[in-house]
């Protein structure tokens, strides 16, 4: 191990991890396309795209030369009464791209979420109707790890610890067919006049399972959400930017939101940076003479100008090539690739969507250290967790470097269901 992980480790308390049992994180010195280099002079394949959001491959030399030129002029000023070219620009080719008008910047998606739900509350209050005060939420989703983002994630997710500490909101079922749709739509009814939001990750639930649902359900809960004035939310933040195939979820079912969250792959997955965008018309419950009616929120890195250089970058990279067929060719690779282990004893399920492929086991692996540490050996990072084996790859990744993750996922759970 190198000198800077031995003095640090004793000082590093890291995220999702019995810090107890845990083995060591593998130090990476550097990266470039779809590989990690190791501090032992391995090269490893990223099959999780740094969790989602690496989307253009790791030192991508447009936006690296964003970032530098960025830093060169202008790293960081505050975004309260200042204005810079950056975050302007990036304000306007969001909006041109979402359709949504306004633009409020934060640096995480979970800070996104909390806006997003800030903003919803804070919409009705304003038009009088504070009794609308309660979330629509979904079991098996998630929305990050702050406060209000936890208490609208699945309430058997992670998060259970901190129970006490969050708000109750209605938590349904994402409806599967006729029967739960007409429950699901009865249900709504019934709390509209409670609701201000849905919130919902559109087409796949991301870390609270990995789960799918279809465009005609996500269409069919919008138009409850436009019957009821429940105003309707989409967490794109893992689904944004072609995961699922089309640039967003959302587009694929035909909609548009009142308010979307963005987070990720929004700078390539280069630098921490999030983006809450809202309609015109929610913009416009906050217009009032009342300073109190303003949105009570500005973190103080909001709207970085190197992330929002990053971030412009990067929508160029995905206006020059045409993303939809990166996603298109490694569905068909991840659908060939996965089949064969559907039904290998432990399976419960193999699905894939867009540049997502998830291997669902019947019950959580004993030992998943040792799953990823049979991946490493094999030249592959992925990180399964709970019962999902997950491969979501940089949206370049080559058809050869696919098929090696492919084939590391296919011999490591077939070697595990073998020792079952
Ligand atoms: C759908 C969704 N929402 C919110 C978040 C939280 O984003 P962040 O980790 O940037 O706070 C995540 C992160 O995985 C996510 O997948």
């Amino acid at each position: 191990m190198p000198e800077w992980f031995q003095a640090g480790a004793p000082h590093i308390w890291l995220p999702y991890t019995q810090m107890q049992t845990a083995p060591d994180a593998l130090p990476v010195v550097s990266a470039e396309g779809c590989r990690l280099r190791l501090a032992d002079g391995r090269e490893i394949i990223d099959g999780t795209a740094a969790w989602w959001s690496m989307c253009h491959g790791y030192q991508h030399p447009a936006i690296v030369q964003a970032i530098h030129e960025q830093s060169q002029t202008l790293s960081h000023v505050m975004f309260a009464g200042l204005a810079h070219e950056s975050a302007y620009r990036l304000a306007a080719e969001l909006a041109q791209l979402t359709g949504l008008e306004r633009v409020f910047f934060s640096d995480s998606g979970s800070t996104s979420v909390e806006v997003a739900l800030k903003m919803a509350l804070q919409y009705w209050r304003n038009q009088g109707k504070p009794r609308k005060s309660k979330i629509i939420h979904f079991t098996h989703g998630y929305h990050g790890d702050t406060f209000g983002a936890m208490s609208v994630s699945s309430r058997d997710g992670f998060h259970t610890a901190y129970d006490s500490l969050t708000t109750r909101h209605f938590q349904l079922d994402i409806p599967e067919d006729e029967y739960s749709m007409a429950e699901c739509t009865d249900m709504i009814a019934g709390i509209a006049d409670k609701t201000a939001a849905l919130i919902i990750e559109p087409l796949v639930q991301g870390a609270g399972g990995m789960k799918f649902h279809s465009p005609d359900v996500l269409a069919a809960l919008r138009s409850l959400c436009r019957d009821h004035d429940i105003l309707f939310i989409a967490d794109e933040i893992m689904t944004g930017f072609y995961r699922t195939g089309t640039r967003f979820a959302c587009e694929e079912a035909g909609i548009m939101p009142d308010i979307i969250c963005v987070g990720k792959a929004l700078t390539g997955g280069h630098i921490g940076l999030a983006a809450t965008l809202a309609s015109a018309d929610v913009f416009a419950g906050f217009l009032s003479d009342d300073s109190q009616h303003a949105l009570m929120h500005g973190p103080t890195f909001m709207a970085n100008p190197i992330a929002c250089a990053a971030a412009l970058a990067s929508c160029q990279l995905f206006a020059a090539s045409d993303y939809t067929e990166h996603a298109a060719r490694i569905e068909t690779q991840l659908r060939e690739g996965l089949n064969p282990l559907r039904p290998l004893p432990g399976i419960a399920d193999v699905r894939v969507t867009g540049a997502i492929g998830v291997v669902e086991f019947a019950n959580a692996p004993t030992d998943i250290f040792a799953l990823r540490a049979e991946c490493v050996k094999r030249g592959v990072w992925l990180r399964p967790f709970g019962t999902c084996f997950y491969l979501m790859p940089p949206l370049v990744i080559e058809q050869g470097e696919l098929q090696r993750v492919i084939d590391v996922t296919c011999e490591v759970i077939t070697d595990w269901s073998q020792r079952l």
